[in-house]
């Protein structure tokens, strides 16, 4: 977004390009014609998106120069403190394993998550928040996220979009998506659009084609999250210029999977994830948190079929019950049990860039700044126009929906400041 720094071109691997940010070097996807070192470019996702004009690079770059080091070092502070003493037993001993960067068993992962007292898990979200930084330096990502329709052929039962709930629909037109894309890139500088929908099978294979032909022409990262498509549909659209997928397997258990997504199997569902990746597609998945019935060892599960996957961004956020579904009166999920699963991937997954999303904004206002200080370092802001967004309804009072995005922007770069995090590409 406009919190984005332009990096200079310093090496070129076949198709990897090493950029420079202040000396900091990240290795991103060079899949754009006539980049050189020494060109000024802005990468998103671990994928250089777009050339930058060097005397803007430059008047860009002056504006952070300071700034960037003093971010760097706020960074530092905050991820320093750690009283690993108010842990004992086997939590120790996990703690010892992430500090000597250890692989931690699902036995590990299932002692951290038995953690309840706030001082311990406060040790927990300090040291995933101190693996954070290690890994990833300072740096941030933030995307924008358009949700185009609300129309779905699914019936998945925590879902307040699926087909049997009577809502109002709405669908955007491409001239629509195209002039929000539009405004996000000229007006508040983003660099990476995700483009969300129900599986609203109006928008075929060709249309969609047609749609990210025309947002490729913009120099912008593309990332789709319009669910399951025929592999073939997924294929057309990396070529057509789409570089990124999200589309979450929402369960490891296939027995609850099978529950709450009726005539699907979690089965196909990862052979479909695992494809997206073959294609090359950036990819981005994760799991709810909190279905009905779930124990402790299908959360750690959740981790490790995520790991299993390996993506470039781990998404997962906590069920939020909703009016009208099959799940209304599922239990609520604590914040700290989001927090803690956003801990445990981190250490579980050094390496994992993890979203915070916006159902955990929706359980608390706090919960934003609290997630990357336990190991998230990602974000997306809602872009949707404000006619549509409360009408995009997957879960009950979504954060955000009566913000304008220019608020939002403004509050994500103060958040981002206080926290010394820059925007910086998280790279590959
Ligand atoms: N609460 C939280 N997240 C939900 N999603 C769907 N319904 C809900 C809900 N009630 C998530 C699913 C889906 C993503 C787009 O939204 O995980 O993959």
């Amino acid at each position: 977004m406009c919190y984005a720094i332009p990096a200079k071109v310093v090496e070129i691997k076949k198709n990897i390009a090493v950029l420079d940010y202040f000396g900091e070097r990240r290795n991103v996807v060079l899949d754009l014609p006539d980049i050189h070192i020494d060109d000024y470019v802005f990468a998103q996702g671990g994928i250089l998106v777009r050339k930058v004009d060097e005397k803007e690079a430059l008047a860009v770059l002056d504006t952070w120069k300071d700034l960037f080091f003093e971010l760097k070092e706020i960074d530092q502070q905050l991820a320093q403190s750690s009283h690993a003493e108010k842990l004992s037993g086997n939590a120790l001993a996990v703690l010892q394993k992430i500090n000597l960067k250890q692989t931690l068993t699902k036995e590990d992962l299932l002692i951290l998550n038995a953690l309840q007292n706030p001082q311990e898990l406060s040790v927990l979200y300090d040291v995933a928040n101190q693996v954070r930084q290690r890994v990833h330096g300072n740096a941030s990502c933030v995307h924008g996220i358009i949700e185009f329709s609300n129309y779905c052929r699914g019936d998945c039962f925590y879902c307040g979009i699926r087909r049997e709930r009577s809502i109002e629909r709405y669908r955007m037109t491409e001239a629509e998506i195209l002039a929000t894309t539009k405004q996000a890139i000229d007006e508040y500088g983003f660099k990476a659009i995700v483009l969300q929908s129900g599986e609203d099978l109006y928008y075929d294979e060709d249309k969609l084609e047609h749609l990210v032909k025309a947002l490729r022409q913009l120099g912008i990262l593309i990332f789709l999250s319009i669910g399951v498509r025929p592999v073939a549909t997924y294929k057309k659209l990396y070529a057509a210029g789409a570089r990124a997928a999200l589309m979450r397997f929402e369960t490891s258990n296939p027995v609850i999977f099978n529950e709450l997504r009726p005539n699907t199997t979690l089965d196909e569902r990862l052979t479909l994830i695992r494809e997206l990746k073959k294609i090359g597609y950036v990819l981005a998945t994760g799991f709810l948190i909190g279905l009905p019935h779930e124990q402790p060892e299908d959360l750690v599960n959740n981790i490790l079929l995520t790991q299993e996957l390996a993506p470039e961004m781990y998404s997962f956020g906590p069920l939020i019950p909703t009016q009208d579904t099959p799940l209304v009166h599922a239990p609520t999920i604590s914040v700290e049990q989001v927090l803690k699963t956003i801990a445990i991937a981190r250490v579980a997954s050094p390496d994992a860039n993890i979203l915070v999303t916006t159902a955990l904004e929706t359980l608390s206002l706090e919960a934003k700044r609290q997630a990357l200080l336990a190991g998230a370092n990602s974000m997306m802001i809602n872009l949707t126009p404000r006619q549509y967004r409360p009408l995009y309804s997957i879960y009950d009072h979504r954060a955000c929906n009566d913000q304008t995005v220019a608020a939002n922007i403004q509050e994500t770069i103060q958040l981002l400041r206080d926290l010394g995090r820059a925007p910086m590409d998280v790279g590959l």
